[in-house]
């Protein structure tokens, strides 16, 4: 039996609320008619005639998030006004405020400037330091864990999607509105640049057919949006995400790795079935990604804790 791929939701017709500045280019915030949530329409972008995969794989990466118990906003594809796109619901309780990292990087990190060449004190160190006293993020049974613990998955995460896109933009924490000590690392959001969404299917097509072709383009996923020196290698999604990983305690770190081993092929696979908007290539390309990097963040985690490989 052919799985049942969700059709779009058309938002056409929810009312706006506002318009998000803090991307890239503006988006619309809308209202659920039903409850009242707020959603961020993303519209996919379309490159020479070719519309790219933003929206899939927003909603796929949020869906691989959950199954991991990494704190994510939730997703749903959409349609407004014959724009296909993605749904990003507000992850700020009602009395708090999102802060992004560049604000608070700034506020605390001497050399720090955001959106600079070489990306210049986006560290995983300054990171740990800035969040070093922020929760996890409410709501998620993560209580045990720490906001930098859970920062770590969301690396975890990224390499296991490719995402090359975590700036400092691209997470965020969550202060109470009216003073007062508790803050959280805000959830997960903005995987709209994974599972190589911007490719074509010709391309998918052969580099699933060459020998080692998706493993070389999966090694080219690398750690661009945090500090990295001109002329020197820069570091792997995979290798951040291994860093990150030992970085936190035992307990957290083992947290992270049974859920990412039960992860399993079944999982994935129902995942990707049931999420409109993909080609076959498209498919079968983020499917054997994500095996893939799955392996890769293993073995570097069996052979950090002096198994070999
Ligand atoms: N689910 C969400 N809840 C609250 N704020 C969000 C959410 N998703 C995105 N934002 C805010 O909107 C901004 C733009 O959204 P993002 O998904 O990063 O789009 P872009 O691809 O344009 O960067 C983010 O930097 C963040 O401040
Ligand atoms: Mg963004």
């Amino acid at each position: 039996v052919a799985p049942q791929v969700p059709s779009r939701l058309d938002v056409s017709a929810w009312e706006l609320r506002g318009i998000e500045q803090a991307g890239l280019s503006p988006h619309p915030w809308l209202a659920d008619p039903v409850n009242d949530d707020l959603w961020l329409f993303k519209p996919v972008e379309i490159k020479n005639g070719h519309q790219q995969g933003e929206d899939w794989a927003e909603s796929v990466v949020a869906q691989v998030s959950a199954a991991c118990g990494v704190p994510c906003a939730p997703v749903r594809l959409a349609h407004r006004h014959g724009r296909d796109g993605s749904l990003s619901r507000n992850v700020v309780p009602d009395g708090w405020r999102i802060q992004p990292g560049s604000v608070l990087l700034a506020g605390q990190v001497e050399g720090y400037t955001s959106r600079a060449q070489g990306r210049p004190g986006h560290t995983l160190e300054n990171i740990h330091l800035a969040i070093r006293d922020s929760a996890s993020p409410p709501g998620f049974g993560l209580d045990r864990l720490s906001g930098s613990d859970t920062f770590a998955a969301y690396l975890m995460l990224d390499a296991l999607v490719a995402n090359r896109d975590r700036h400092d933009d691209n997470w965020a924490v969550l202060q109470r509105a009216v003073a007062d000590a508790s803050w959280s690392l805000a959830p997960s959001y903005d995987h709209a640049s994974s599972l190589g969404f911007s490719l074509r299917d010709v391309r998918r097509r052969r580099l699933l057919s060459e020998t080692d072709g998706l493993e070389r383009w999966a090694a080219r996923g690398t750690a661009w949006r945090f500090e990295h020196r001109p002329g020197r290698p820069l570091e792997t999604l995979v290798e951040l995400a291994l860093r990150a990983l030992q970085s936190c305690d035992a307990a957290a770190r083992n947290h992270w790795v049974d859920r990412l081993h039960a992860l399993d092929a079944g999982q994935l696979e129902t995942i990707v079935a049931g999420t409109a908007g993909m080609s076959d290539a498209a498919r079968t390309f983020a499917l054997e990604l994500l095996t893939h990097n799955k392996t890769r963040l293993l073995h570097g985690l069996h052979a950090a804790q002096g198994g070999g490989s």
